[in-house]
């Protein structure tokens, strides 16, 4: 990497919604929390598979019914694009919106995020590529989640594809943040199966990546290593039925857990190599972590063995008598042993990936602003080893 990879600052800021709403049948009080903000006029922004199941409609009643009007925008598509954002700015100021609500998983918090920035700062959505702050006030702005695994709907980041180039960019600023996450298990239960897998392991990868920077902190490993024990705990019940609210609820505050640690103390490259098969070839962006996590935690190993044991304690794994180095890999065994049991592709083959494509996704997972915060240094040809390895 060009920039130096180090990390002189000695303080911290920890960054938060102000408000989670937790727990089954938390979703009613949205339309009370929209009125409280002071909107007269909500964006609700989501994807077209929301409409058609009819829970947008839902969302627009329970909204509504605390006085606040709702314009629906249902344009948000998996790996957002500057398009998408560009689409909802046109809708949320022909109609004098002046607030925004997101409803769905990443792609609709990610689209919202977007929109909200051009709507508040003014100029394209490109001017806005993290380090840029956001000077001006952001609309009053609520999510509500159905997936778990993003933690888009509570971190101060947005991915967004900048579809001239096929590149993921990262927008990053406080102001991003809701001022209400809602996080409620039943708008969970209707994931099928398979992504339900894919976003338990994004937020994993999340819990898992967040434990290795260089910008840990207390705070952040003890949501960390929660996120992974709860996961642990609840991810296969969740898979296996979906209408397990219990399991639900855990991988609810598992997922809300994992995004406080990433959200604070970054990611790594499992994340760089996640974001280029999702900007080029349109690839899901959790089973593209999941399917790369082990592969770089191999890597990653020695940059940190007494951590990734901690990590095998919290996956469940047992490290007695065991050397630092053996109880490290216990933590990839157990990753790979998850993945397995929930159905996960192993490789990335099973998704589409050729070999010809590596070369591409290994220069652009180069030059991710994740791979900055990776624990270990990493070259271009270690990143096209690993893309051959998880193919
Ligand atoms: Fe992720």
């Amino acid at each position: 990497m060009a920039l130096a990879r180090v990390f002189p600052k000695q303080t911290y800021t920890f960054f938060s919604p102000p408000v989670a709403l937790m727990g089954f049948g938390a979703v009613d009080q949205v339309g009370e929390e929209a009125k409280k903000l002071g909107g007269k006029k909500a964006l609700l922004v989501t994807d077209p598979g929301m409409s058609k199941i009819g829970v947008a409609a839902q969302m627009i009643a329970l909204i509504e019914a605390g006085g606040v009007e709702v314009v629906l925008f249902d344009g948000a598509q998996p790996n957002p694009t500057y398009t998408n954002v560009n689409d909802g700015v046109k809708v949320y100021q022909s109609n004098n919106c002046d607030m925004l609500i997101s409803l769905g998983g990443g792609s609709s918090h990610d689209t919202c995020k977007g929109i909200g920035i051009v709507v508040s700062q003014g100029g394209k959505i490109s001017d806005y590529i993290f380090p840029v702050a956001l000077t001006k006030p952001f609309p009053p702005y609520i999510t509500i989640n159905t997936t778990a695994g993003t933690a888009s709907e509570m971190t101060r980041y947005a991915v967004i594809t900048d579809d001239a180039v096929h590149v993921k960019m990262v927008f990053g600023d406080a102001k991003l943040m809701p001022a209400v996450a809602i996080n409620d298990p039943g708008m969970h239960a209707g994931m099928p199966a398979g992504l339900t897998a894919a976003t338990g392991m994004d937020a994993l990868t999340h819990a898992v990546e967040g434990l290795l920077t260089q910008l840990t902190t207390p705070i952040t490993d003890a949501c960390g290593f929660e996120s992974i024990r709860l996961i642990a705990k609840w991810l296969r019940k969740a898979v296996a039925n979906g209408q397990d609210i219990a399991a639900r609820d855990g991988m609810a505050y598992a997922e809300y857990l994992a995004g406080l640690c990433f959200g604070n103390a970054g990611l790594g490259c499992v994340h760089s190599m996640a974001h280029q098969p999702g900007s080029l070839l349109n690839l899901p962006h959790g089973a593209c972590n999941a399917i790369a996590l082990p592969w770089v935690c191999e890597f990653n190993l020695i940059s940190n063995l007494e951590r990734f044991g901690e990590i095998a304690v919290a996956l469940g794994e047992d490290i007695t008598g065991l050397n630092e180095k053996d109880a490290a890999l216990k933590a990839i065994e157990a990753m790979r042993t998850l993945s397995r049991d929930i159905g996960i592709p192993s490789g990335f083959s099973a998704l589409g990936m050729k070999e010809s494509d590596i070369q591409q996704l290994a220069e652009n997972a180069h030059k991710d602003f994740c791979t900055f915060f990776n624990p270990r240094d990493i070259k271009l040809q270690d990143l096209i080893d690993l893309y051959k390895k998880a193919l």
